[in-house]
Protein backbone atom coordinates (compact mmCIF):
# COMPACT_ATOMS: atom_id res chain seq x y z
CA UNK A 1 0.00 0.00 0.00
CA UNK A 2 1.06 3.59 -1.02
CA UNK A 3 2.32 6.01 1.65
CA UNK A 4 -0.05 9.06 1.96
CA UNK A 5 1.47 12.54 1.11
CA UNK A 6 4.17 13.53 3.32
CA UNK A 7 2.13 16.65 5.55
CA UNK A 8 4.52 19.30 6.70
CA UNK A 9 3.04 20.12 10.56
CA UNK A 10 1.00 24.16 10.67
CA UNK A 11 -0.22 25.81 13.57
CA UNK A 12 -3.33 25.08 11.23
CA UNK A 13 -2.80 20.96 11.24
CA UNK A 14 -2.08 20.99 15.10
CA UNK A 15 -5.25 23.48 15.56
CA UNK A 16 -7.41 20.98 13.92
CA UNK A 17 -6.32 18.01 16.45
CA UNK A 18 -6.88 20.27 19.95
CA UNK A 19 -10.22 19.64 21.04
CA UNK A 20 -12.69 21.94 22.99
CA UNK A 21 -12.81 21.56 26.91
CA UNK A 22 -16.59 21.31 27.56
CA UNK A 23 -16.98 23.88 30.12
CA UNK A 24 -19.31 21.83 31.63
CA UNK A 25 -16.29 19.08 32.98
CA UNK A 26 -14.64 17.52 35.64
CA UNK A 27 -11.07 15.94 35.94
CA UNK A 28 -12.41 12.63 34.35
CA UNK A 29 -13.40 13.97 31.81
CA UNK A 30 -9.95 14.94 30.94
CA UNK A 31 -9.03 11.06 31.12
CA UNK A 32 -6.38 9.66 33.40
CA UNK A 33 -2.51 8.82 32.85
CA UNK A 34 -0.63 6.03 34.40
CA UNK A 35 3.14 6.68 33.91
CA UNK A 36 5.56 4.00 34.73
CA UNK A 37 8.87 5.03 34.75
CA UNK A 38 12.37 5.93 36.86
CA UNK A 39 14.66 4.57 38.75
CA UNK A 40 17.58 5.42 41.05
CA UNK A 41 20.04 6.73 38.36
CA UNK A 42 17.28 8.40 36.49
CA UNK A 43 14.78 10.21 39.31
CA UNK A 44 14.10 13.33 36.85
CA UNK A 45 13.26 11.40 34.24
CA UNK A 46 9.91 10.37 35.98
CA UNK A 47 9.08 13.50 37.70
CA UNK A 48 9.45 15.98 33.71
CA UNK A 49 7.38 12.70 32.22
CA UNK A 50 4.39 13.54 34.99
CA UNK A 51 4.71 17.17 34.55
CA UNK A 52 4.33 17.13 30.56
CA UNK A 53 1.08 14.99 31.30
CA UNK A 54 -0.42 17.50 33.74
CA UNK A 55 0.62 20.61 31.47
CA UNK A 56 -1.82 19.28 28.15
CA UNK A 57 -4.35 18.88 30.38
CA UNK A 58 -4.58 15.47 31.73
CA UNK A 59 -7.23 14.95 34.04
CA UNK A 60 -5.30 13.05 36.79
CA UNK A 61 -1.41 11.86 36.04
CA UNK A 62 -0.89 8.24 38.45
CA UNK A 63 3.02 7.62 38.96
CA UNK A 64 4.29 4.47 39.06
CA UNK A 65 7.47 4.46 40.22
CA UNK A 66 10.15 2.85 42.25
CA UNK A 67 9.09 3.40 46.41
CA UNK A 68 12.74 5.35 46.16
CA UNK A 69 12.04 7.43 43.34
CA UNK A 70 8.75 8.06 44.98
CA UNK A 71 10.42 9.47 47.94
CA UNK A 72 12.68 11.82 46.23
CA UNK A 73 10.00 13.08 43.64
CA UNK A 74 6.57 13.00 45.51
CA UNK A 75 7.44 16.43 47.17
CA UNK A 76 7.94 18.21 43.74
CA UNK A 77 5.15 16.28 42.20
CA UNK A 78 2.28 18.21 44.47
CA UNK A 79 -0.55 17.02 42.04
CA UNK A 80 0.35 13.96 40.84
CA UNK A 81 -1.21 10.57 42.49
CA UNK A 82 1.71 8.36 43.60
CA UNK A 83 1.65 4.31 43.13
CA UNK A 84 5.19 3.53 45.02
CA UNK A 85 6.50 0.26 43.54
CA UNK A 86 8.54 -2.54 44.82
CA UNK A 87 12.37 -2.19 43.58
CA UNK A 88 15.36 -4.21 43.16
CA UNK A 89 18.92 -3.85 44.36
CA UNK A 90 19.81 -1.46 42.05
CA UNK A 91 16.84 0.72 42.14
CA UNK A 92 14.66 -0.06 39.39
CA UNK A 93 11.34 -1.40 39.42
CA UNK A 94 11.26 -5.33 40.92
CA UNK A 95 9.53 -7.16 37.76
CA UNK A 96 7.06 -8.28 40.39
CA UNK A 97 5.66 -5.05 40.19
CA UNK A 98 3.62 -6.07 36.94
CA UNK A 99 0.84 -7.65 39.36
CA UNK A 100 0.48 -4.54 41.11
CA UNK A 101 -0.03 -2.56 37.92
CA UNK A 102 -1.96 -4.88 36.05
CA UNK A 103 -4.47 -5.35 38.07
CA UNK A 104 -4.85 -1.66 38.44
CA UNK A 105 -4.80 -1.12 34.69
CA UNK A 106 -8.67 -0.59 34.23
CA UNK A 107 -8.75 2.68 36.33
CA UNK A 108 -6.80 4.04 33.44
CA UNK A 109 -7.41 5.53 30.25
CA UNK A 110 -3.82 5.76 29.01
CA UNK A 111 -0.24 4.19 29.46
CA UNK A 112 3.54 5.83 29.39
CA UNK A 113 5.88 3.60 29.95
CA UNK A 114 9.85 3.85 29.99
CA UNK A 115 11.72 6.89 31.08
CA UNK A 116 14.65 6.48 33.52
CA UNK A 117 13.37 2.87 33.68
CA UNK A 118 16.67 1.41 33.30
CA UNK A 119 17.79 -1.86 31.81
CA UNK A 120 18.18 -5.94 33.08
CA UNK A 121 15.96 -9.17 32.31
CA UNK A 122 13.84 -7.48 35.23
CA UNK A 123 13.12 -4.17 33.78
CA UNK A 124 12.81 -6.57 30.39
CA UNK A 125 10.21 -8.92 32.51
CA UNK A 126 8.39 -6.32 33.34
CA UNK A 127 7.60 -4.69 29.67
CA UNK A 128 6.61 -8.09 28.44
CA UNK A 129 4.61 -8.44 31.03
CA UNK A 130 2.78 -4.84 30.72
CA UNK A 131 2.86 -4.49 27.25
CA UNK A 132 2.80 -8.11 24.87
CA UNK A 133 0.41 -10.09 24.29
CA UNK A 134 -0.06 -12.93 26.60
CA UNK A 135 -1.97 -11.37 29.94
CA UNK A 136 -4.99 -10.54 29.38
CA UNK A 137 -5.89 -6.38 31.06
CA UNK A 138 -7.49 -3.83 29.15
CA UNK A 139 -5.38 -2.31 25.93
CA UNK A 140 -4.87 1.23 27.07
CA UNK A 141 -3.11 3.17 24.36
CA UNK A 142 -0.17 3.78 25.28
CA UNK A 143 3.41 5.49 24.64
CA UNK A 144 6.37 3.77 24.87
CA UNK A 145 9.99 5.91 25.00
CA UNK A 146 13.55 5.46 26.43
CA UNK A 147 14.24 2.55 27.95
CA UNK A 148 10.99 1.14 27.64
CA UNK A 149 11.94 0.79 24.09
CA UNK A 150 15.42 -0.69 25.30
CA UNK A 151 13.68 -3.28 26.95
CA UNK A 152 11.75 -3.89 24.84
CA UNK A 153 14.15 -5.10 21.77
CA UNK A 154 15.11 -7.91 24.46
CA UNK A 155 11.25 -10.09 23.85
CA UNK A 156 11.42 -12.52 21.63
CA UNK A 157 8.81 -11.14 18.46
CA UNK A 158 7.88 -7.75 20.22
CA UNK A 159 6.96 -6.47 17.27
CA UNK A 160 3.98 -8.98 17.04
CA UNK A 161 2.99 -9.28 20.26
CA UNK A 162 2.36 -5.58 20.94
CA UNK A 163 -1.04 -5.66 22.85
CA UNK A 164 -2.36 -1.82 22.32
CA UNK A 165 -2.72 0.89 20.47
CA UNK A 166 1.04 2.33 20.78
CA UNK A 167 3.44 5.22 20.10
CA UNK A 168 6.74 4.34 20.04
CA UNK A 169 9.09 7.48 20.49
CA UNK A 170 12.55 6.20 19.58
CA UNK A 171 15.63 9.06 19.04
CA UNK A 172 17.93 7.44 16.55
CA UNK A 173 20.17 5.48 18.68
CA UNK A 174 17.27 3.99 20.22
CA UNK A 175 15.72 3.43 16.46
CA UNK A 176 18.95 1.20 15.72
CA UNK A 177 18.08 -0.89 18.66
CA UNK A 178 14.78 -1.64 17.63
CA UNK A 179 15.75 -2.25 13.80
CA UNK A 180 19.18 -3.15 13.80
CA UNK A 181 19.65 -0.57 11.37
CA UNK A 182 22.90 1.77 11.76
CA UNK A 183 22.27 4.79 12.94
CA UNK A 184 23.62 6.67 10.05
CA UNK A 185 21.32 4.71 7.86
CA UNK A 186 18.23 5.88 10.01
CA UNK A 187 19.50 9.28 9.95
CA UNK A 188 20.16 9.21 5.99
CA UNK A 189 16.38 7.87 5.30
CA UNK A 190 14.74 9.06 8.45
CA UNK A 191 11.24 9.10 6.67
CA UNK A 192 11.31 5.89 4.98
CA UNK A 193 12.70 4.17 8.29
CA UNK A 194 9.97 5.50 10.19
CA UNK A 195 7.20 4.67 7.60
CA UNK A 196 8.48 1.16 7.38
CA UNK A 197 8.93 0.68 10.87
CA UNK A 198 5.66 2.22 11.23
CA UNK A 199 3.48 -0.43 8.73
CA UNK A 200 5.81 -3.37 9.86
CA UNK A 201 5.08 -2.83 13.93
CA UNK A 202 1.42 -1.72 12.89
CA UNK A 203 1.82 1.27 15.48
CA UNK A 204 2.45 4.87 15.48
CA UNK A 205 6.09 6.15 15.40
CA UNK A 206 7.86 9.41 16.29
CA UNK A 207 11.60 9.28 15.08
CA UNK A 208 12.94 11.80 17.25
CA UNK A 209 15.65 14.84 15.87
CA UNK A 210 15.48 18.21 14.26
CA UNK A 211 12.70 17.43 12.02
CA UNK A 212 10.98 14.95 14.00
CA UNK A 213 8.92 12.65 11.51
CA UNK A 214 5.43 10.83 12.50
CA UNK A 215 4.25 7.82 10.62
CA UNK A 216 1.08 5.72 10.67
CA UNK A 217 0.63 2.27 10.74
CA UNK A 218 -1.99 2.68 7.89
CA UNK A 219 0.75 4.99 6.10
CA UNK A 220 0.13 8.35 6.77
CA UNK A 221 3.27 10.72 7.95
CA UNK A 222 4.37 14.02 8.68
CA UNK A 223 7.38 16.27 9.20
CA UNK A 224 7.43 18.43 12.38
CA UNK A 225 9.37 21.35 11.12
CA UNK A 226 11.23 22.11 14.69
CA UNK A 227 15.13 22.35 14.72
CA UNK A 228 16.12 23.60 17.40
CA UNK A 229 19.72 22.90 19.59
CA UNK A 230 17.99 24.26 22.58
CA UNK A 231 15.98 20.94 22.95
CA UNK A 232 19.08 19.01 22.46
CA UNK A 233 19.54 17.83 26.21
CA UNK A 234 19.15 15.30 28.57
CA UNK A 235 14.95 15.25 29.57
CA UNK A 236 12.98 16.73 26.71
CA UNK A 237 11.98 13.14 25.45
CA UNK A 238 10.98 12.85 29.03
CA UNK A 239 8.78 15.77 28.60
CA UNK A 240 7.72 14.74 25.14
CA UNK A 241 6.38 11.33 26.73
CA UNK A 242 4.31 13.03 29.30
CA UNK A 243 2.62 15.40 26.71
CA UNK A 244 1.87 12.55 24.27
CA UNK A 245 0.73 10.16 27.37
CA UNK A 246 -1.29 13.03 28.16
CA UNK A 247 -3.02 13.95 24.60
CA UNK A 248 -3.36 9.87 24.84
CA UNK A 249 -5.07 9.83 28.49
CA UNK A 250 -7.95 12.79 26.83
CA UNK A 251 -8.77 10.38 24.32
CA UNK A 252 -6.56 11.85 21.07
CA UNK A 253 -5.89 8.79 19.07
CA UNK A 254 -2.72 7.76 18.76
CA UNK A 255 -1.43 9.04 15.40
CA UNK A 256 -2.71 12.34 16.16
CA UNK A 257 -1.68 12.63 19.62
CA UNK A 258 2.25 11.82 18.40
CA UNK A 259 1.96 14.80 16.05
CA UNK A 260 -0.09 17.40 17.98
CA UNK A 261 2.45 16.39 21.39
CA UNK A 262 5.37 17.26 18.82
CA UNK A 263 4.08 20.20 17.97
CA UNK A 264 2.96 21.81 21.30
CA UNK A 265 6.81 20.61 22.36
CA UNK A 266 8.61 21.63 19.50
CA UNK A 267 6.50 25.14 19.70
CA UNK A 268 7.26 25.32 23.35
CA UNK A 269 10.82 24.81 22.94
CA UNK A 270 10.95 28.01 20.36
CA UNK A 271 9.22 30.05 22.85
CA UNK A 272 12.02 29.47 25.48
CA UNK A 273 14.77 29.80 22.79
CA UNK A 274 13.35 33.56 21.96
CA UNK A 275 13.20 33.80 25.73
CA UNK A 276 16.69 32.40 26.72
CA UNK A 277 18.74 31.36 23.89
CA UNK A 278 19.53 28.03 22.57
CA UNK A 279 22.38 27.15 25.40
CA UNK A 280 21.48 26.27 28.88
CA UNK A 281 17.51 25.80 28.69
CA UNK A 282 16.90 23.17 30.24
CA UNK A 283 13.99 20.74 29.51
CA UNK A 284 11.62 21.69 33.15
CA UNK A 285 11.51 25.01 31.29
CA UNK A 286 9.61 23.35 28.86
CA UNK A 287 6.68 23.10 31.05
CA UNK A 288 5.31 26.27 32.17
CA UNK A 289 5.26 27.53 27.83
CA UNK A 290 2.87 24.66 27.30
CA UNK A 291 -0.66 25.51 28.26
CA UNK A 292 -0.18 28.88 26.54
CA UNK A 293 0.69 26.94 23.27
CA UNK A 294 -2.16 25.30 23.23
CA UNK A 295 -4.64 28.73 24.31
CA UNK A 296 -2.48 30.36 21.60
CA UNK A 297 -3.62 27.79 19.00
CA UNK A 298 -6.57 27.34 19.70
N1 LIG B 1 16.12 20.10 16.94
C1 LIG B 1 14.86 19.78 17.25
N2 LIG B 1 14.51 18.90 18.21
C2 LIG B 1 15.50 18.31 18.88
C3 LIG B 1 16.86 18.59 18.62
C4 LIG B 1 17.17 19.53 17.59
N3 LIG B 1 18.41 19.87 17.27
N4 LIG B 1 17.61 17.83 19.47
C5 LIG B 1 16.75 17.14 20.23
N5 LIG B 1 15.48 17.42 19.88
C6 LIG B 1 14.25 16.88 20.48
C7 LIG B 1 13.94 15.46 20.03
O1 LIG B 1 13.18 15.45 18.86
C8 LIG B 1 13.18 14.94 21.25
O2 LIG B 1 11.85 15.42 21.27
O3 LIG B 1 14.44 16.79 21.89
C9 LIG B 1 13.95 15.56 22.40
C10 LIG B 1 15.12 14.71 22.89
O4 LIG B 1 14.66 13.48 23.36
P1 LIG B 1 15.67 12.29 23.77
O5 LIG B 1 16.68 12.10 22.70
O6 LIG B 1 14.82 11.16 24.16
O7 LIG B 1 16.47 12.85 25.03
P2 LIG B 1 16.29 12.63 26.60
O8 LIG B 1 15.14 13.37 27.12
O9 LIG B 1 17.59 12.99 27.25
O10 LIG B 1 16.11 11.11 26.86
C11 LIG B 1 16.13 10.72 28.23
O11 LIG B 1 15.92 8.49 27.46
O12 LIG B 1 16.38 8.29 25.26
C12 LIG B 1 16.85 7.98 26.53
O13 LIG B 1 19.19 7.72 26.47
C13 LIG B 1 18.15 8.65 26.75
O14 LIG B 1 18.34 8.03 29.05
C14 LIG B 1 18.02 9.08 28.19
C15 LIG B 1 16.55 9.35 28.38
MG1 LIG C 1 14.91 9.84 25.64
Amino acid sequence: DADLPTEWMTPASARALIADRPLVSHKGTFGHLMIVAGSRNFVGAASLAAQGAHRVGAGLVTLAAPDSVYRLAASRLTETIHLPLPEDADGRIDPSAADVILERLNNYSALAVGCGLGLSDGTATLIERLLLLGENPPALPTVIDADGLNNLSQCADWDKRLRAPTVLTPHPGEMTTLTGRPTVEVQADRLEIASQSAKGWRQTVLLKGAHTVVASPGGQRCILPFANPALAAGGTGDVLTGVIGGLLAQGVAPYDAARLGGFLHGTAADRVRSQRGDAGVVASDLLDHLPAVIADLR
